[in-house]
């Protein structure tokens, strides 16, 4: 089976950094880049803790920094309270020597699009600011996108708000400009990461597998499941992130349903809201797939597999 190239745009945080640990070592996927965005945390802490997972984990893949606040707003919104001072509080990691490329994402972004033969997916993780600045600045890029896949949004409740999740929240225009692209885009929300618990029981099959990944991969949910417990009482961390690789390793992990997509980008209280018409009532095309349920014990089996692929 032909490798599925993605570039993989993400704000590490803990669920991004186990996102790119997963696509890294997969037999399915090719990892062409990695950008990375402000978002859990502040830009330079976003790049640090992605050149950190990299370099522990000997993933030799470029990364490129990209935007660190939104398009239009006044300021990067960040979630401490969740990921930490730091954006991945837990782990620690030897004296970094792993440096980003000197190229800016949204560059690279562009360039590598505009070179492909339209056979490359853009996952994004985080704020889509780095995906739309470029679709802003080359359109010519479009149709060079082969899919969209975001870890984004909810047709149920926030996060962030009632209404919104964090990643559409922190930069909504940039997810107007994605949902209104024309590409092909598949929304995977909170409406199914919600379902995808890090239990207590999944962290013992975890912490049997005895690999350099599983370690981390220990290290980092043991923070994370404490943080969303407190926050939200979750009994194990949404692994939000993660789910649009084991999508696109196994499309049948997820149930998607063709939805029209509206972003709110002029609210108040309901800024940043994913407006997903499940049930057609709008009249409008749909213009995207929303993910509407997860098959969890195949997720699950995906990343063990996934951790198993790294050496001890
Ligand atoms: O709402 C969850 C999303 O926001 C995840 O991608 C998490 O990493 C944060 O970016
Ligand atoms: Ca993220």
């Amino acid at each position: 089976m032909e490798k599925r190239k993605i570039i993989l745009d993400c704000d590490p945080g803990h669920d991004d950094a186990i996102a790119i640990m997963l696509a890294a070592k997969s037999p399915l996927i090719d990892l062409l880049g990695v950008t990375v965005v402000a978002g859990n945390q502040t830009l330079d802490k976003t790049v640090m803790n992605t050149l950190n997972v990299c370099q522990h984990l000997g993933i030799d893949v470029p990364i490129y920094k990209g935007c660190g606040q939104p398009m239009i707003r006044d300021k990067q919104i960040i979630a401490p309270e969740i990921h930490g001072e730091s954006g991945l509080d837990g782990p620690l990691f030897a004296p970094l020597t792993r440096r980003v490329e000197p190229k800016h994402a949204v560059l690279y972004l562009a360039e590598t699009l505009l070179q492909s033969d339209g056979d490359i997916t853009v996952v994004t993780t985080g704020p889509m600011t780095n995906l739309a600045m470029a679709i802003r600045l080359y359109p010519e890029i479009l149709p060079k996108i082969k899919e969209i896949v975001l870890m984004g949004g909810t047709y149920q409740l926030g996060n962030m708000t009632p209404a919104a999740e964090f990643n559409i929240f922190a930069d909504a225009d940039a997810a107007h400009v994605a949902f209104t692209c024309g590409r092909k885009i598949t929304m995977v929300g909170l409406d199914v990461s919600r379902k995808a618990l890090c239990l207590p029981s999944v962290m013992e099959r975890m912490s049997k597998i005895g690999t350099s990944a599983s370690k981390l991969f220990i290290e980092i949910m043991t923070f994370f499941n404490t943080t969303q417990k407190q926050v939200f009482g979750w009994d194990g961390g949404p692994l939000h992130d993660p789910i649009t690789i084991a999508f696109l390793i196994d499309p049948t992990v997820l149930t998607v349903k063709e939805m029209f997509t509206q972003i709110d980008i002029r609210g108040e209280q309901s800024y940043g809201r994913t407006n997903c018409d499940f049930f057609h009532n709008s009249g409008q095309k749909p213009n995207s797939f929303v993910a509407t349920d997860i098959n969890v014990a195949k997720f699950w089996d995906i990343i063990e597999a996934g951790l198993r692929a790294y050496s001890p």
